[in-house]
């Protein structure tokens, strides 16, 4: 199967990035080197009738796009990707936000590009993006895939061993299987792409 040219070009620019921005023999860039290998296989469509959806923060989602526009080259490359594909994107709040604060709800959206329920329908890894309005603590979570995130608009990252640590565009955050993460915004909306190792999860 032939992969969409938005999809193409994207998934290029997040590996060229990723690949760059990971310390070099560490286990940030065996993850990336195992989740880009498989993704030069392509996975398969979406069913028919799946529809795009804006983000419940929508001017969040502009000026995150005009911080990373300002960002390192990488980043604009990465972001530049993504808004060409964002008018096909399902943007929605958590899945398990349901029933929470609804204040929360309109803060912050997620969208999956690739993965169970993605743009590229595919089990062995989950790409998506978060993006998470100013002055907003996200939920503390975890699951069993190894994960690393990719930053496109800056924000605040929480790691149960590491702390709060303020992240900026361009770097990264792994959080090893189960590790307790969490992400938080000040004056400005925080924009990221993450990656997940779903084939052992
Ligand atoms: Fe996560």
């Amino acid at each position: 199967m032939l992969r969409a040219a938005d999809l193409d070009h994207f998934v290029r620019a997040l590996g060229r990035a990723v690949k760059e921005a990971v310390p070099p023999g560490g286990p940030e860039a065996a993850l990336a080197a195992r989740i880009f290998k498989a993704l030069e296989t392509p996975g398969r469509p979406p069913p028919a009738g799946v529809r795009p959806r804006r983000p419940t923060p929508a001017d969040a989602l502009d000026e995150a796009f005009a911080l990373a526009a300002r960002g390192p080259e990488p980043v604009q490359h990465v972001a530049g990707a993504l808004r060409a594909m964002d008018p096909r994107l399902a943007w929605g709040p958590r899945p398990g936000s349901e029933n929470g604060d609804p204040a929360f709800r309109k803060a912050h959206a997620n969208a999956v590009i690739a993965g169970a329920d993605g743009l590229e329908r595919r089990e062995d890894v989950r790409i998506g993006v978060s993006l998470v309005a100013p002055h907003t603590d996200y939920v503390k979570h975890r699951h069993p895939p190894e994960e690393l995130y990719f930053v496109l608009a800056p924000g605040d990252w929480w790691r149960e061993d590491l702390g709060w640590r303020a992240r900026p565009a361009g770097s990264i955050q792994h959080n090893p299987p189960h590790a307790w993460h969490n992400m938080r915004t000040g004056e400005t909306p925080l924009l990221a792409v993450w990656c997940l190792w779903t084939a052992d999860a």
